[in-house]
């Protein structure tokens, strides 16, 4: 949420941080600001809407070249999204410039005591008052920008991450974090700061991870990291291993479509390297020993939107092979509801971002009691990762879309790994499934890539349902988060009303809603293995399409019993039970995307939304 940049070097700050901001809009497309430092004084520009707008307004009152600048694209927490309240904001001289991304929860009351001492502040935002107070401090101590920095982060409370620049400073930018992300990106005679990579990854691939509570000062030549008082802070330096090319769109008209493109890649690329020739798994980067892990007597993961209907399909996964309780539980929900955790309880945050605030609030409140935590991420460097016990990456590559797709796929495989793991570790009766299920994964690859070779029908029924208000979509046991994530995409893509049931809850009040051609996705468990629920959801299906649903079915290849009642029924290859939403899954994503382009929606930035939800 909320993109930022800051630039310091020797290429235009302008280029280089509207560049950059393009790549971060992803977090935010409210509003896009710059400010830039050249000849002693600060410029500014600053739109609301997308960055097209701040580039068109750049056209007509063009900033004088510099080469320090800082950047903003914006997700409105406080305030509309106005010209007035994007960011960067200004002090009243004019010579200091900040950007935020958080939440700055005593601004009132800073505010309150800006007024009384003369301040006038413009905006409603909560960020004014860091340009305000910063402005103050680097007048009184005369200590520079960064000592500035530090006396106002030790007055904020809430989440923040600021970029400022000063116009006494002209060669330095500063940056400071605490519960949003900021990465710097460290080049030769020139440095960067970002909420992402991705905004200087056609510059740099050297970063170095911030902690918690640090002031970060950039010059040409020189990083210098301190906690908030000043003392020298430790930091991880790191190699991104993606190069530009992963964050551009390489001729696919969306991101969102290269995305589901990538998805077989992305799901081998998850798991290359963890399975040994003699079909172990090899998980040695869980840092957490096999005896803490033979030890665990409860499971509960913790999540939110996609990545908790993976939660979801883990769950069934960790207690069918390993035997061992697990929950699922929202992240938002978790730390209020008093949960029991001890010593014994392994907790799983699964985020793509590494960022959610909620997830991350989650995970906090669990190692308070006393529980280990294991990440399962996608974003190196990010802050869930850095404060779990132990992670296990996915390895997606960049996701830059709003709607998460390969990030989705690969966390399935993740937590498939993590419970194939758990049951490796305790020998649990299951052996030999796991087995089979761990050569079945090898090769789920190429059953993503087979689905994805066969979605043009799927399209076209997607753009002959553009008109419609309402789809329903109902699956059973895996099927069931399949069929929440594919109501989720529809959702935010098409902004259709569409929602998920588990088919076996249907005669219990949903089935009301059921009317003449009303589009019904009804996700079929295959008819091996557990043929009961199979028999069960056809007669679901056979209930709904009685009542005049038009029924959208999704069978596995030689499923002949659902083909009488299949209004539309679309082929997936035949997987193990639990491994069925790698496939199932596909062509939801693909039905979305597909009727959000049918209805004119913006598939990659869907309206109200931004990916990296980083406030609660
Ligand atoms: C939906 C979507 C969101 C995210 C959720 C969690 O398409 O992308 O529901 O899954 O905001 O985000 P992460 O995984 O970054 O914690």
């Amino acid at each position: 949420m909320c993109g930022i940049v800051g630039y310091v070097g020797a290429q235009s700050a302008l280029d280089v941080v509207i560049a950059g901001l393009k790549r971060l809009e992803y977090r935010g497309y409210d509003s896009a600001g710059i400010a830039v430092l050249a000849d002693g004084e600060l410029a500014n520009a600053k739109k609301a809407g997308k960055l097209v707008n701040l580039e068109k307004e750049l056209v007509g009152h063009p900033l004088p070249a510099g080469s320090t600048g800082l950047g903003h694209t914006r997700w409105a927490t406080h305030g509309g999204p106005t010209d007035v309240n994007a960011h960067p904001h200004l002090d009243n001289s004019g010579r200091v410039a900040v950007v935020h991304n958080g939440i700055i929860e005593n601004f009132a009351a800073l505010r309150a005591e800006l007024a009384g001492r003369g301040h006038r502040l413009e905006s409603e935002t909560d960020t004014e008052v860091v340009a305000h107070l910063l402005a103050e401090r680097f007048s009184a101590t005369g200590g520079g920008l960064a000592e500035a920095m530090r006396q106002v982060c030790r007055r904020l409370e809430g989440a923040f991450t600021l970029v400022a620049v000063h116009a006494d400073e002209p060669d330095v930018v500063v940056g400071a974090r605490r519960n949003s992300p900021l990465v710097v990106g460290v080049g030769e005679g020139e440095n960067f700061l970002a909420s992402d990579v991705a905004a200087f990854i056609a510059h740099t691939r050297s970063a170095i991870e911030l902690g918690q509570d640090q002031v970060v000062e950039l010059r040409r030549d020189e990083v210098t990291v301190t906690d908030f008082h000043g003392a020298p802070a430790d930091v991880r330096a790191y190699h991104v291993d993606w190069d530009a090319s992963a964050a551009e769109k390489g001729g696919y008209d969306y991101f969102m479509l290269k995305e589901i493109a990538e998805q077989p890649k992305a799901v081998a690329d998850t798991l290359l390297g963890r399975i040994d020739a003699s079909g172990l798994l090899t998980l040695d980067e869980v840092r957490i020993p096999a005896a803490v892990l033979r030890e665990v007597d409860k499971v509960v993961i913790v999540a939110c939107g996609t990545a908790y209907h993976a939660g979801m399909i883990a769950k069934l996964a960790i207690e069918h092979w390993t035997r061992i309780p697990c929950e699922t539980e929202l992240a938002s929900e978790f730390r209020y509801r008093d949960p029991i955790l001890d010593q014994r309880t392994l907790v799983i945050a699964i985020s793509q971002s590494g960022e959610t605030m909620d997830t991350l609030m989650a995970l906090r409140h669990a190692r308070e009691q006393g529980a280990k935590v294991l990440a399962v991420c996608n974003t190196n460097g990010s802050t869930i990762p850095r404060e779990s016990d132990a992670v296990l990456y996915t390895h997606a590559g960049p996701e830059v879309a709003v709607a998460s797709t390969k990030a989705f796929l690969t966390q399935l495989v993740a937590c498939y790994l993590v419970a194939l793991y758990l049951g490796q570790v305790r020998g649990t009766k299951w052996g030999d499934e796991i087995e089979a299920v761990i050569r079945e994964l090898s090769d789920i690859a190429g059953a993503v890539d087979t689905v994805l070779e066969t979605m043009e029908p799927v399209r076209r029924l997607a753009r002959s349902l553009a008109d419609k208000d309402t789809v329903l979509f109902l699956g059973r046991h895996v099927g069931y988060p399949v069929a929440l994530e594919g109501a989720l995409k529809l959702k935010e893509l098409a902004y259709m009303h569409a929602e998920g049931f588990a088919a076996g809850e249907l005669k219990h009040g949903p089935i009301a809603l059921i009317e003449e051609d009303l589009p019904v996705v009804v996700v079929v468990p295959s008819p091996r293995g557990r043929s009961v629920l199979h028999d069960k959801i056809v007669s679901n299906i056979q209930e709904i399409r009685a009542r005049g649903a038009r029924t959208i079915v999704i069978a596995e290849e030689g499923d002949e019993a659902v083909v009488p009642y299949a209004d539309h029924l679309i082929r997936i290859p035949a997987t193990p039970t639990l491994l069925q939403p790698l496939v199932a899954t596909v062509p939801l994503q693909v039905f979305a995307c597909e009727l959000a382009t049918a209805r004119g929606n913006e598939v990659d930035q869907p309206r109200n939304l931004a990916k990296s939800v980083t406030v609660e």
